[in-house]
Formats: structure tokens, sequence, C-alpha cells
């Protein structure tokens, strides 16, 4: 054990040690409650000297309730919801209207997202309002004369998806809300309309954005003279206020008819899209049954297709679960497995995952123990496999934001939702005010092609009108082993999620981390494709690094998904909750 050994890590042992007796520390209690299930040989984790954040900072904590996200004024929102008596869906609805406002860079309401909740009462849902193809939309749209992909799915007027997000957040709120429209979408209309002070998160994110946001008719209130508007500044969106207040008035009506459905289809065909007033009227949100899976005594709910987001931690974690000892934690055997679960689970979603209306998916046995146990017998803890030489399940037949909330009964959200890209397409709606996604990226453009985040996918995964394209999202709610919330956690960064959020809850549940560290531990990542292990810069020891290549891993330094978080202190005790913002990212978690 090192000096940098946390103090919480230290008393962390104790504690587990002295199995039963539980001290004043928090998080400990609630995990010794599982303790009997998890694997008794954890060592203390330590970070890498040099990695970027330090263990043992506690995260903020609330008594009752808390929201987590990555823009302060959309916490904020949802904080005052919550106070005013609004449950956990009051405040979740309240903070995704606030970060379509806030935070233009991810949140939206021309994009699409996923909620999976668990009410106190022991009601548990998944809302998907992921977007759609347009209809005028064609396997090989993005396909150029040279046989080569174009960048249309991602830039301009064609690359958006039909949006979902204002029917993804008032079917939240008709079903599990308790307060009505204009209550919860009161903080995001007074952002719009009285406009927000720009900071210097703000201007960064336009200015490293501008070259985007030229292109479109957002650069007038973007970039007020071509510039980013200075830190400081006040950014009244009058469109965005007049859009919102036809969602107050109209519910859905106000966004997919009417005024606002026909300034978005004037500007899609001016701009040369193929999404039509007439894709707007038909869309709709889809409830599914929370996809559900089990780790170590924890219970797990997570978002099933059209996002390949719970299929995939599920199946990781199963995989993990199926070693009874737990090696080192950033040890090269932790690593191996860690990324060899990735890339085996990986494999399958690549190939095997879709929209469930067009794709026929074995989703049962992807996420069972069975097919773990089968994928287990042919990993080796000595040599990393190619991924070319691995055979998926097989069929039977930038930009993105996540936040999570938990309200004083115990009702808990997690929502991830985006635009695709930072900004989406480009393309602003003049007189609707909205950002527009470009989502169509997210669809197999070309197999054997990367896309955006370099996933190779296949034909399950196929261009055809009114399909969802698939997604990598994963709200992510974890239970304890007596059935109630423990921890909700989801995130950003396209595939990267899935492996962040897996590596949250393995942090959390084996290696007992608090949460602050669970999150800003250093992190790998492996997509199967390409066929390499990255690993944040400075997280991993290159002792460690040099073990994993001679296990036959190619490696390189690499990106991670950045998380928010919610996790119970001890049970039955005050403060209740922590809550968290990757420190990789901005945000706020925050409650009362
Ligand atoms: O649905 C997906 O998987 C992607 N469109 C998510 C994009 C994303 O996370 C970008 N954020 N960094």
């Amino acid at each position: 054990m090192n000096s940098k050994t946390s103090i919480l890590h230290v008393i962390g042992v104790f504690a587990f040690l002295l199995a039963g007796v539980t001290g004043a520390l928090v998080c400990l209690h609630a995990q010794a409650q599982n303790a009997g299930r998890r694997p008794s040989n954890v060592e203390i984790a330590t970070f890498p000297s040099a990695w970027t954040y330090r263990p043992g900072t506690p995260a903020p904590s609330a008594q009752n309730a808390m929201v987590a996200s990555n823009c302060a004024l959309a916490t904020k929102a949802g904080v005052e919801i919550l106070r005013a008596g609004g449950n956990a869906v009051d405040a979740a609805v309240a903070v995704g209207f606030a970060l379509a406002v806030a935070y233009p860079e991810a949140g939206n309401l021309g994009g699409g997202g996923y909620a999976v909740l668990r009410m106190a009462d022991g009601r548990e849902a998944a809302l998907d309002y992921r977007e759609t193809a347009p209809a005028g939309a064609a396997p090989k749209m993005y396909i150029g004369r040279d046989g080569k992909p174009t960048d249309q799915s991602l830039v301009g007027h064609r690359a958006s998806g039909v949006p979902g997000s204002v029917a993804g957040l008032l079917a939240l709120l008709d079903k599990y809300g308790s307060m009505n429209r204009a209550q919860v979408m009161a903080p995001a209309i007074r952002l719009a309309r009285d406009g927000v002070t720009v900071d210097a998160i703000l201007r960064t994110s336009i200015a490293e954005n501008a070259d985007l946001i030229k292109r479109f008719a957002g650069a007038a209130l973007f970039l007020p003279g071509g510039q980013p508007p200075a830190v400081g500044a006040h950014l009244v969106q009058a469109d965005l206020a007049a859009t919102l207040g036809q969602i107050a008035a109209h519910g859905s009506d106000g966004f997919y008819r009417g005024e606002v459905a026909d300034a978005i289809a004037r500007e899609m065909q001016r701009g040369g899209g193929i999404l039509t007033a007439r894709d707007l009227a038909s869309y709709q949100p889809v409830w599914r049954d929370p996809l559900k899976g089990s780790y170590r005594g924890y219970g797990l709910l997570s978002m099933p297709p059209s996002s390949s987001g719970g299929v995939t931690v599920i199946e990781t974690l199963n995989i993990l679960e199926t070693y009874k000892d737990v090696p080192a934690w950033n040890s090269a055997l932790g690593l191996h497995r860690l990324a060899s679960a990735f890339q085996r689970a990986f494999v399958d979603r690549n190939t095997s995952l879709g929209d469930p209306a067009f794709t026929k998916m074995p989703i049962q046995r992807m996420t069972g123990k069975a097919y773990a146990q089968s994928l287990r017998a042919s990993l080796s803890d000595a040599r990393a496999a190619a991924t070319s030489t691995l055979k998926a399940i097989g069929s039977e037949g930038t930009q993105t934001t996540n936040y999570c909330v938990v309200d004083r009964n115990g009702n808990a959200v997690g929502v991830t939702t985006t635009i695709n890209s930072l900004y989406g397409s480009g393309v602003w709606i003049p007189g609707a005010g909205v950002f527009m996604n470009n989502q169509m990226d997210d669809f197999t453009v070309q197999p054997g092609t990367p896309n955006q985040f370099g996933l190779v996918q296949g034909e399950a995964n196929g261009i055809v009108p009114g399909k969802r394209m698939l997604s990598a999202m994963a709200p992510t709610i974890v239970l304890d082993s007596a059935g109630k919330v423990w921890m909700i956690v989801g995130g950003r960064g396209g595939p990267r999620i899935i492996t962040a959020v897996v590596q949250a809850i393995v942090n959390a549940i084996d290696y007992r981390m608090p949460l602050a560290d669970a999150v800003g531990a250093p992190r790998i990542h492996d997509q199967a494709l390409p066929d390499v292990l990255e690993y944040e810069k400075d997280g991993v020891p290159a002792d460690v690094i040099r073990a994993l290549e001679a296990k036959g891993w190619k490696t390189r330094p690499g990106g991670t998904g950045s998380l928010t978080a919610i996790k119970r202190t001890i049970a039955g005790s005050k403060p209740a909750w922590e809550g968290l913002f990757d420190p990789r990212k901005h945000g706020l978690a925050a409650g009362y």
C-alpha cells in the first residue's frame, strides 16, 4: 500500500476484514450488506501516481434527493422541481428540457434518448425515444458515386433521424410524473426566455465547434459577429422559448405538428434534407421492459435494444462474474479479463443487434449466464484473442449527456439523451431554435466501414425507413440484494459509454470504491474492432501495459466515456445519496 492510498480505502479494508463491524463510514456499510456474494480476495485499489484524479475525494451528498447532470443549470432545475414536491420523473423531465436550453452541445429537443426508471413501489420501465429513419431514407443513401461513405450522415440536413426527445419526455411525465407540463417546463422556459449567462464552459464548447455551427443558421445566435459569445454575455433563445411554450401548451402536438413541425420541415426541405412534416407527425416513443441482469448478487436494470447498451453491459458483467477471484485492480490480469470480456461482448453487439422492430435478436441468450460460461470456456488468462478469430453469437432467424435523479421516496431515473456529435448535424432550425441530430450515422452506413466512433457494424443495423439506429447508450440502475436502488449510472461517449459504465459498476462492487473513485479511476476500452485495447493516458502503469502486450494485446492511449452517477450511502441513514459528474467533464451533482 503506498502513500497515495486513500484514507477511505484504508478504512475500507478494515471494514471489510471485520465484516459486520459497521462504522460511521458511508458506502462501506451498504457494500458490506452484499459482501457475502462478492469475491473475498479483493486487494485495495490504488491509482497510478501520475493519474490526474486523486482517490478519496468525497462526492457531493444529499439528505433526501439528488440530481447529477453535465450542466449546473439543468441540475438546479431538477432540484427546484424536487424541492417543490415533484418526484424523480418530474425532475428528470425538467432536467431534460433545461439541458435543451442551457447545454446546447448535447441537451436537445432535436435528438432522442433512453430512460430507465425504478419507482419506489417496485414498478420498473424503460422508454425508448430514439430517433427513427425518415420515410425517405434508403440503405445506401450515404454512399457516394465513388462507392465510399460521404459525410452526409454526420453533417447537414440529410444526417437527421426523426427526433424523439419531446415525445419521450412527455411520455415519461404522463405515465410516471406527478406534476403538469407547465410546472416541469417552467425552469427551461425561464432559461430560454430570460437568458443564461454564458460561462467559460459554454463559451469553450461553442468556440470548439464554431466551424460546424457557422455553416448553418444557428451562427447568428451562437456566433454573434462571427465569434463565440464572451464569458458573462447574456444568451437569450427566443425561438426556443416559443417552441417550449408551444409544447407546454399543446403537448407533443406543439412540436410534432403545427408551427414548430412546419419550421423543421421547411428548413429540411430548403437544405436538401429528407425529414418531412409527415415523419414528425408519425413519431412514437416505445415503452419497453428494462433489460434485467445481475452481478455478484446485485440486480441490474438497463436499456434494451434499440440500444445495445444494456445487452453489452450485462453480457460483459456476466463474463466477468464467471471468475470467482478478482485480480488486483488495474493489474495486467484484471485488465486482460476486462478487455477480453468487452471484446467478446462487442463482437456480438456489433454483429447481431439492431432495432427489435426490424431485427430478430438472441437477447435472452446474450444476457444469460450460460452463454457467458460458454464464452468463458474460450478465454485464456495467458493470451489475448484476435477479434478476427472470434465468432459472433449469430442472429436467430460525439454528443450525448446522461443524468440521474433520485427523489426522497427512492424513485430513481437514469436518462441518456443525445444529438450524437456535439451540436449534432450543425443544422439549427430558424423559428424553432433547435439543433438537429446527426443520428443517422449510428446506422451501418456501409458494412465493414467504421463510423465516427470506429464501430464496425453489421446488416442488423442497416438503414430502413422507420427503423431506430442502434445505440450504445446505457442508463443503468443497480439494485442491492434487498432490491433497493443502490446506484444509477450512465454516460456519454458512444461505445465508450458501455465500457465506462461496466468499469464504474465493477469498481463499486468488486473493488468497493466510493463513488468518486469508482467514476474517477482510469479506464480501458475495447470494442472488438479496431482490434486494440485503449487505456487512458497515465492510467495504466508501463509494466502493466508491457504485460498486456506480452499476452498479445495491441495497446494505445485512448479516450473513455464520461459518466454521471448517484449511489446510496448507508442504508437507512442520512445523507442518503452521493452524486457525481465525471471529473473528465463538467456538471453538477446536487440535492437537498
Ligand atoms: O447512441 C449512441 O450510441 C451515440 N449516438 C452516442 C453518442 C455519444 O455518446 C457522443 N458523446 N460523446
